[in-house]
């Protein structure tokens, strides 16, 4: 009788770790791979900067893109200098919309996944 409630115990304790790590692992996995921008930061052709991340949100007539900010040239941070962007190290120039204006950089930037949802922009790294 012993053995059986310790069964039982058992099983149940298991069931209850099994639903545990699988919730952990949803929750792990959407804050290691999603950052969140609230829309409401993000007005009408402007630019929203995360430069500890290398990203920049880009509002131009209403439309959303995400970039890298991470120069195609070498790898620095791009700053905005009006309406390009601008890497600090060797002055290579980009549009918003990515495309590179003014090497040494001959690659555009990377253009970063996301979605819209509950008023914020999830990005996928
Ligand atoms: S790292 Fe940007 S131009 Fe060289």
């Amino acid at each position: 009788m012993i053995a059986r409630r310790s069964f039982i115990k058992w099983v149940l304790a298991s069931a209850f770790f099994i639903f545990t790590l699988k919730f952990l692992k949803v929750t792990k996995s959407e804050t290691k791979n999603g950052i969140t921008i609230n829309l409401d930061s993000l007005s009408n052709n402007s630019v929203y900067l995360i430069k500890n991340r290398q990203i920049a949100a880009i509002k131009m007539d209403n439309n959303i893109n995400v970039l890298s900010i991470k120069c195609t040239h070498l790898g620095c941070t791009l700053n905005v200098a009006g309406d390009i962007f601008k890497c600090p190290c060797h002055g290579s120039e980009f549009r918003l919309d990515g495309k590179v204006i003014k090497g040494p950089a001959s690659k555009d930037l990377k253009e970063i996944d996301f979605k819209v949802e509950n008023n914020k922009i999830i990005l996928y790294l």
